[in-house]
């Protein structure tokens, strides 16, 4: 297992009190902040084999377009893929592959010495680093190169996709020859990727403009500004070629002489703007105007806005606030809260797998760290799902179900683009059935509609989507299953979230999810019934609710077949999972290989071996509807089976072993998690970063260890601790209220800061209820198992 001081996550640099700054040349790039070494994450040196990792964790991304972290120059290994959110090529369906589209490579720079390429596989590499200041979103770079007649030049490089200005990247470059005199040449490119879209290149001006089309019609346009000073001066055209709008620069630099490289560019697509060559182009005039380091400096003050709006800070355990660094910051260059017509892939804007499908990732692992931190990025997030209802609508009839059936895995358009086959790693070539199984993902969307209702009482969007998709998903499993002989309600054939079993019977989570989902839509209508009588026959008459539905939901509701069994406190996950062979997974631990790949499919789906959290998840997300002995039953039964073969698994793990006092082992499952992309110098993310699981380290540590709970009134705080985590803190929004919230270990205290907003109420597990007004403080000590009454001061 992943040890918590385990060496192989990304050490933080020594750069002594001052930060990065002070100990590198940044000032030569005029970054105008300084990089807080607590907030840098460190790759030192260059590792072939590490590469495609790198660039994952590396990725500077705004939600709108997403930069993997390559190299400017590129080596062997080098990955240097652009994405651009919601543009997809190919076809999904039968026998089709819909994948995010790649742009060109507008990060591609060589420097020459001498007319001769410098290169991390050539010469030698004095010192190389890569700095992502997850503080300001900026990647930097520092790289003292020497060549074979030992001439050194040192570079230093700064690259971010802005988040002021979601369509503008930036990329500066700063070359000294330390040691020598001669011709340096920089050669630019905005190269194009060997994929289906043709893209044609021209100089507009001092603008350097590529157009490309998808094979779905979204034209695409980039457009690029660049300029050179030297000490000479200031040169702000380069000896260009239109092939792939590359650039060249050459000149005569004097020995320690620094010369900056800036290249400002913009995306547009047909997607937001009628001419987007026409708005790419402007719009790079204008920022080349106001410069690379103004925008650098508005872009890092935005970002650091965010970044205050939603850290967790852990004083103690420096591994576990490392990861929370790292896991806000990806969370964060993940979503556009501008649009509404985009969700975020399972990578996110960071690599290739899955291929920038959509999936339950969104609604269970992602949307709580937007809801509470960024309720206007939730909300787009959700009105996604909102305007892909029709197609979640067509595809539960061409099934032959009512109501909503959304996609299990979602692109442009939410019809399903699950692949139909995949190769196994032995290469034998498998059916996929989760697109035709594995329905839990409908109520998965309505659990984080209605919880987001709780957290905002955002009733516009409520009134104009949420009660819609609340509605058609319950009418989906209303007629997803069906009262048999025994006289209860059973849904067959069904793909929980442990995909190691295929075509159950009554699988625990969806069966409980589908329950849950139909009383909320029953509780929908009766809540606009009696408080939105104006509204009401608006919603009725577009959703068309006949006036016994909801009796009908809840009368189906209380028929589910759940499979608990009051005797033992067991869910059984799906029918016949306790018929199973048993197996001892602990021999397999850790697994390093998936379980199903050590002991073979078949075997696997004849055992009681688990690949994420299942009946888990159901503890996780409904902690208040069963008692905590249900709890604790089932974590004791199925976590000895869980093999962890999914990333998200062990961070809900992580979750529920906090809510039941066992915040040790919650730690353990939150390194865990931390470590699939950190640990390994980002071994297992080639694909792209796991950004279900790093939204699963924001749930471990605010819903887990924080104990934060939503109640009608107010929220709930039950912290739980690790030992060795001295004090949590973390910001959160609450409908419309700002509060943060701190857990001090020593002494056993919370303080709640209660920024703005209408008062409202806090309450303590076992502890006193105490309504809260804006502006002032909240104090509350540990006294024995319980908690004293709350001390109020102003702020
Ligand atoms: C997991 C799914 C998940 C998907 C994308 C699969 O391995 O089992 O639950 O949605 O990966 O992250």
């Amino acid at each position: 297992m992943w040890k918590p001081h385990d060496k192989a996550i990304l050490p933080v640099p020594d750069q002594g009190e001052e930060g990065v700054n002070a100990a590198t040349p940044f000032l030569s790039v005029r970054v105008p902040f300084a990089v807080d070494p607590r907030w840098a994450l460190v790759e030192a040196g260059f590792d072939h084999n590490c590469e495609p990792g790198i660039e994952s964790i590396f990725t500077v991304a705004n939600g709108y377009v997403g930069t993997r972290g390559s190299l400017d120059e590129r080596a062997g290994p080098s990955s240097p893929v652009t994405y651009l959110a919601g543009v997809f090529t190919g076809t999904g369906g039968a026998g089709g592959v819909l994948k995010l589209a790649e742009l060109p490579d507008w990060t591609h720079l060589r420097v020459l010495v001498e007319g001769v390429p410098l290169s991390l596989e050539t010469g030698t590499t004095l010192d190389h680093r890569r700095i992502l200041d997850l503080q300001h979103g900026v990647l930097f770079r520092q790289w003292r190169h020497q060549d074979d007649r030992g001439r050194v030049t040192a570079l230093t490089y700064a690259r971010a996709v802005c988040l002021h200005d979601r369509h503008l990247l930036l990329q500066s470059v700063t070359v000294t020859p330390e040691n020598y005199e001669g011709d340096i040449t920089i050669q630019s490119a905005t190269s194009n990727p060997q994929s289906e879209i043709h893209w044609s290149s021209e100089l507009k001006g001092n603008a350097a403009l590529l157009l490309g089309q998808t094979d779905r019609g979204t034209t695409i346009a980039m457009a690029s500004h660049s300029r050179l000073e030297h000490e000479k001066g200031l040169e702000s055209v380069g000896n260009g070629s239109g092939e792939a709008c590359a650039e060249q620069w050459v000149w005569r630099a004097q020995r320690g002489a620094a010369a900056r490289f800036d290249r400002s560019v913009v995306v547009y697509s047909s997607r937001e703007v009628r001419d987007p060559a026409e708005a790419a182009t402007g719009h790079v005039r204008r920022a080349a105007e106001t410069g690379l380091a103004a925008n650098l400096l508005r872009h890092a003050q935005a970002w650091e806005e965010r970044c205050c709006a939603s850290e967790v800070e852990v004083v103690g355990d420096e591994t576990a606030q490392r990861a929370l660094r790292f896991a806000v910051y990806h969370l964060n260059s993940a979503v556009n809260p501008q649009d509404e017509r985009v969700s975020i892939g399972a990578r996110a804007l960071s690599g290739p797998t899955y291929k920038g499908h959509v999936f339950w990732d969104t609604e269970i692992y992602l949307l709580p760290f937007y809801t509470f931190t960024d309720p206007a990025a939730a909300r787009s997030l959700l009105q996604y799902r909102f305007h892909t209802l029709p197609a979640a609508r067509d595809r539960a009839r061409r099934l032959g179900y009512q109501g909503a059936l959304y996609a299990w895995e979602s692109a442009d358009t939410g019809a399903d683009v699950t692949p139909e086959t995949v190769r196994a790693p032995d290469g034998r070539v498998v059916q996929v059935l989760t697109g035709i199984q594995e329905h839990h993902i409908s109520a998965d969307i309505a659990y984080a509609v209605w919880q987001y209702w709780q957290a905002t009482a955002d009733e516009e969007f409520f009134l104009t989507a949420g009660a819609d998709i609340l509605i058609e998903t319950a009418r989906f499993w209303a007629t997803r299953g069906r009262v048999e002989p025994d006289g209860r309600y059973h849904i067959r054939t069904v793909i929980g979230p442990d995909e190691y079993h295929e075509s159950v019977d009554d699988n625990a989570y969806t069966n409980v999810m589908a329950q849950w989902n139909l009383e909320r839509a029953a509780d929908t209508v009766d809540w606009l019934r009696s408080h939105r009588a104006d509204v009401w026959p608006i919603i009725s008459e577009r959703v068309r609710v006949t006036p016994d539905e909801p009796d009908s939901w809840r009368r189906t509701a209380a028929l589910m077949v759940t499979g608990f069994d009051r005797a033992t406190n067991l869910f059984e996950q799906f029918a016949g999972f306790f018929d199973l062979e048993e197996l001892d997974l602990q021999p397999y631990r850790p697994m390093s290989v998936p379980i199903d790949v050590t002991i073979g499919r078949e075997r696997t789906q004849r055992a009681q071996v688990v690949k994420q959290a299942d009946v888990v998840a159901l503890s996780a997300l409904f902690w208040e509807r069963f008692p905590v002995a249900v709890h604790e039953a089932n974590v004791r039964y199925y976590a000895p089976r869980t093999a962890h073969g999914s990333s998200l698994s062990p961070a809900l793990h992580a979750v529920v072993s906090a809510r039941l006092g066992e915040a040790d082992l919650a730690a353990q499952y939150f390194y865990d998690a931390a470590a699939i992309d950190l640990a390994h110098h980002g071994g297992k993310s080639a694909g792209g970063v796991h950004i279900a699981t790093l939204g699963g380290l924001w749930q471990a540590a605010v819903f887990g260890m924080g104990g934060i709970r939503l109640r009608e009134e107010g929220l709930v705080v039950a912290p739980h601790l690790p030992s060795n985590w001295d004090r949590l803190s973390f910001p959160l929004q609450w409908r419309g209220r700002r509060i943060s919230v701190t857990i001090d270990r020593e002494p056993g205290q919370v303080t709640v800061d209660f920024r703005s907003g209408e008062p409202m109420t806090i309450e303590l597990s076992q502890g006193s209820m105490q309504r809260i007004t804006s502006h002032h403080r909240y104090v509350a000590h540990r006294v024995g198992p319980g908690w004293s009454a709350w001390q109020e001061s102003k702020r």
